[in-house]
């Protein structure tokens, strides 16, 4: 595996085992930790026990493996082992550990010890893809998040039951990076101002219906949260979804695309960048009616639509220095409809994407993207999580000059980069 972070050479880790058959995967990544220069202490759950011995941990690791709590109590390693660690990674972190952490049960030494630590943690969590999907492991999941620890989500693919699905332990360079980023974290957008929008608008019909679309607003709260880890004041203007904010984000509610336009132009001398990441429905229906539409009226021979305005566009007409991005979601033609975004909309960078294919689009938590730029190059980025296409979209940013006003985009085509 080639690295490119920072060496850890110096630091000292915890890296808890709990009871997935994905522990013996721990043995291969503690290697990779002490090759790196950490020093770690492993701590084993009961269940991690009766998939690995901690004889290998110990041998690999040069140090006792603690994982009995009351053994443990008698040199109070639930606190000094989190005093000292600069960070605690879980791999693999089992539904019941998540579920363990939330509630801030105590009743082994890992859970004891995550009560007691101030240290970035860190987990990588394995399970079967029924269980990542279930809805307490997804709210356990996103309660984490809030609270600052780092979810390095597993990967798709064919898993122990014979199934396949999502919930393979992440490969080892994703688990690394993540602690690396854990321990450095980056500060790059400090003292920037991201204006992110999200999700879907809802146009009326009636009071009780609406038109809308499948955007689940992902990509946009993913970008909201990444910005933010990474020191940028963000304001989040978003459509209906079913997400929790993300810590520390201004957010700002709204439903159809006219309340997202106003809010977005109102907001938009504060922001140095925009990112119109969310769904922005091109109609709405002409004539909301005031009361429900009642059945016994029988057909409906016709819904009259008129176009909304496109704020992206608008932002091109009015920017001063702004960076703006848009995104793309796209059926067909991926590439030549958004190189004709990019320039009838006046903007920096267009992120498309196909909606159809797999792994990308709508309600996905991946996304497969191409990144167009105004000198005419496209990126393609591999299917990634959409928290790491959020980081791959906010370091092409930093890329960009700030303070370059509005002109049309010179070049339609141009370099084709694929990773
Ligand atoms: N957008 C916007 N206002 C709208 C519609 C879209 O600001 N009324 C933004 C979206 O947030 C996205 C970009 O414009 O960043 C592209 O939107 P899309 O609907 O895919 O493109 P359109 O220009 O509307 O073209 P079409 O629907 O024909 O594909």
């Amino acid at each position: 595996m080639q690295t490119t972070g920072p060496s850890l050479t110096g630091v000292r880790l915890v890296l808890a085992v709990t009871g997935s058959i994905a522990a013996y995967k721990a043995v291969g990544l503690l290697r990779i930790l002490r090759r790196e220069g950490a020093t770690v202490n492993v701590v084993m759950t009961a269940g991690a026990c009766r998939f690995v011995t901690p004889l290998t941990f110990e041998v690999l690791s040069g140090s006792h493996v603690a994982s009995d709590l009351f053994e443990a109590h008698q040199e109070m390693l639930h606190l000094s082992l989190p005093e000292q660690a600069q960070a605690i990674l879980i791999a693999p972190a089992t539904a019941n550990c998540l579920a363990k952490a939330v509630l801030g049960l105590a009743d082994d030494l890992l859970s004891t010890m995550l009560l007691t630590t101030q240290c970035p943690v860190i987990f990588a969590p394995a399970m079967d893809g029924d269980m990542w999907q279930h809805p307490t492991v997804v709210e356990h999941v996103a309660t984490l998040r809030q609270r600052g620890a780092v979810i390095v989500e597993p990967e798709e693919g064919p898993l122990a039951s014979g199934r396949s699905g999502q919930g393979r332990l992440a490969d080892e360079a994703r688990i690394l990076s993540a602690l690396q980023a854990a321990l450095h974290p980056r500060r790059d957008w400090s003292g920037r101002r991201l204006l992110v929008s999200a999700g879907p608008t809802q146009e009326p019909i009636d009071p009780v219906r609406f038109i809308s679309n499948r955007s689940s607003g992902k990509m946009g709260y993913a970008l909201a949260e990444a910005a933010r880890a990474r020191g940028a004041e963000v304001l989040l203007v978003s459509g209906p979804t079913a997400l929790p904010p993300p810590a520390d984000v201004e957010l700002c509610s709204v439903t159809t695309a006219e309340e997202m336009r106003k809010a977005v132009i109102s907001r938009f001398s504060w922001s140095d960048t925009v990112i119109m990441a969310a769904a922005v429905a091109d109609f709405r229906p002409a004539q909301p009616v005031a009361q429900k539409l009642k059945k016994r009226r029988g057909l409906v021979t016709s819904l009259e639509l008129s176009p909304t305005e496109d704020i992206l566009k608008e932002l091109g007409e009015r920017r001063t220095t702004q960076v703006l991005v848009g995104f793309a979601a796209e059926t067909e033609d991926l590439l030549a409809h958004a190189r004709e975004k990019l320039q009838a909309k006046d903007i920096d960078l267009l992120v498309a994407n196909d909606v159809t294919a797999a792994g990308a689009g709508f309600g996905s938590d991946t996304n497969r993207v191409f990144i167009l730029d105004r000198d005419g190059s496209v990126e393609e980025l591999p299917q990634l999580p959409k928290r790491d296409v959020a980081h791959r979209i906010l370091d092409r940013v930093l890329t960009l000059p700030t303070g370059r006003r509005s002109t049309k985009p010179a070049v339609q085509t141009g370099t084709h980069r694929k990773e």
